[in-house]
């Protein structure tokens, strides 16, 4: 890791011992004989430790360090003082440098200190780039959305980013809602503006209210304080509303009546304010049903279904396990401080036909979890939870995984591959039942035995029984 060192000091000699002694490899030390000439280097050169002399020709040492501090209050700053007068050190501290030391020192004195003082800023610095690892790993390009569903709400963000229309997001429990509406601030010109997420089916009934629109101080018994509410919070961003279908009624009102007009009152308060917030919502409840059941007032849904996204069940577009599996890998291990693993094939395979009834969310959970207990180098069969386990033999005709994941396989691979799929899945099962009688099957299938032995040996099903066991440790890979 490099360093940028800034020393100070009007005395040629001295400046120069400083200079050899803070001296190394990795590090750049930059010198200057004035107060102006320090400003200078420092506004234009990388510096992350100032050296430098209390009393310069044109100003002051605490005059530089001022500036700095003001401008990036973490570079360390040490004050090289004249006499060892108490009053001076105790200055120095108080105006915020680090350490202080005074002449004449030894050079194993600064050397020391230096070597301190970089350790730390060592720490910090890996600290924040590992951090800047974390937002990229959250950012835009690590919304996984492989698919041709996810292509498409991508598409929608690009071209409903920045106007302030409301965003409904519906989508099961667990496929992403919250990741989009962020991902939806983060594009737009919003986003130096809080985002700001109440999740109202968390929230207690006689609580929402104050969540929302805050308190003036006084308004109800305990009001001892006033309270800012999140319309107010998120003044210049986006509020997002999350599990909308939770609302009572009389808070749909009160939410209509401030998105059509933009402005609210805080509870006891008659004094209304004006916002610029732009209203997003989720929900995984059906708000058409529930309009139709009287239970969601249906001006409110049309009013947030502007912009409607819909994200589709993992299970329907099934492109995107396998990207999200990595992602969720790297993320995961990334928490954990460990390493990530490959999954074996056969593990693989039983993640891949998986139906993910609780979608991203369980995903994650599941790889989270085998992680924490494979023992070897990759993640295998035995690793991952029983229900996944058995989901190995998955086939796509499976009743329960809806057309759209039909469509979606075929897209990626093809009509024939899929129909091959089923193929194998219905002979397979004949044989089983018929305890592995080929005649029997045949007859079964209303085919020839002969064509049943072609179709096998083309599908590569095991001819005989013994062969046909489950070979799921078996790795290629
Ligand atoms: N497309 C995606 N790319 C990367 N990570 C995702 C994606 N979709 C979801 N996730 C991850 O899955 C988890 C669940 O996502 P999120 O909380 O947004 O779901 P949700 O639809 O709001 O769920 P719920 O209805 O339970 O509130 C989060 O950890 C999120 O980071
Ligand atoms: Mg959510």
């Amino acid at each position: 890791m490099n360093f940028g060192i800034l020393v100070v000091d009007d005395d040629e000699e001295i400046l120069g011992a400083i200079e050899k002694i803070v001296q190394s490899e990795e590090r750049r030390v930059f010198t200057a004989q004035t107060l102006n000439e320090a400003n200078l280097t420092f506004d234009e050169e990388s510096v992350d430790l100032v050296i430098s002399d209390l009393v310069l020709p044109d100003g002051s040492g605490i005059d530089l360090l001022k500036k700095v501090k003001k401008i990036n209050d973490d570079i360390p700053f040490v004050l090289v003082t004249g006499n060892s007068t108490v009053d001076t050190a105790v200055e120095a501290l108080k105006s915020g440098a680090t350490d202080y030391i005074t002449k004449p020192f030894r050079a194993v004195e600064l050397k020391t200190l230096v070597e301190n003082i970089l350790n730390k800023v060592k720490i910090i610095k890996e600290n924040e780039s590992l951090k800047e690892e974390i937002l990229r790993l959250k950012g835009y390009e690590q919304v996984v959305g492989k698919s041709k569903a996810m292509q498409e709400i991508l598409k929608i963000i690009e071209k409903v980013k920045d106007i302030d229309a409301t965003v409904l997001i519906t989508g099961e429990s667990g496929t992403g809602k919250e990741v989009i509406a962020r991902l939806l601030h983060q594009r737009s010109k919003r986003n130096k503006n809080p985002f700001v997420a109440i999740n109202c089916g968390a929230i207690p009934d006689a609580l929402i209210e104050d969540e929302l629109f805050g308190h003036v101080k006084g308004a109800f018994t305990d009001a001892v304080a006033p309270r800012v509410g999140a319309f107010e919070k998120a003044d210049g961003g986006i509020l997002f509303l999350d599990e909308i279908g939770t609302l009572r009624m009389d808070l749909q009102v009160k939410l209509l009546r401030v998105i059509q007009s933009r402005e609210f009152a805080p509870i006891g308060s008659t004094n209304v304010r004006k916002v610029d917030v732009r209203i997003m919502a989720a929900t995984n409840s059906n708000l058409q049903e529930m309009v139709r059941e009287g239970k969601f007032r249906e001006d409110l849904y049309y009013r947030l279904n502007i912009i409607h996204i819909q994200i589709p069940p993992l299970r329907e577009r099934r492109e995107d396990i396998l990207p999200l599996l990595r992602f969720a890998m790297e993320k995961i291990s990334l928490r954990l401080g460990t390493k990530p693993k490959d999954f074996s094939r056969s593990a693989l395979e039983a993640m891949l036909n998986y139906d993910y009834r609780g979608n991203v969310r369980e995903l994650e959970n599941i790889v989270e979890r085998s992680l924490a207990l494979s023992e070897e180098d990759k993640i295998t069969l035995n690793d991952l939870p029983e229900e996944v386990k058995q989901k190995k033999e998955e086939n796509l005709s499976d009743e329960s995984k809806g057309k759209g994941a039909i469509l979606s396989y075929v897209e990626n691979n093809g009509l024939d591959a899929y129909l091959q799929r089923i193929e194998k899945k219905v002979i397979t099962e004949a044989l089983l039942k018929c305890n592995y009688r080929k005649s029997k099957a045949a007859l079964l299938l209303k085919i020839q035995r002969t064509t049943l032995v072609e179709r096998m040996k083309r599908l590569n099903i095991p001819l005989r029984k013994d062969n046909c066991e489950d070979d799921s440790e078996t790795e290629t890979n």
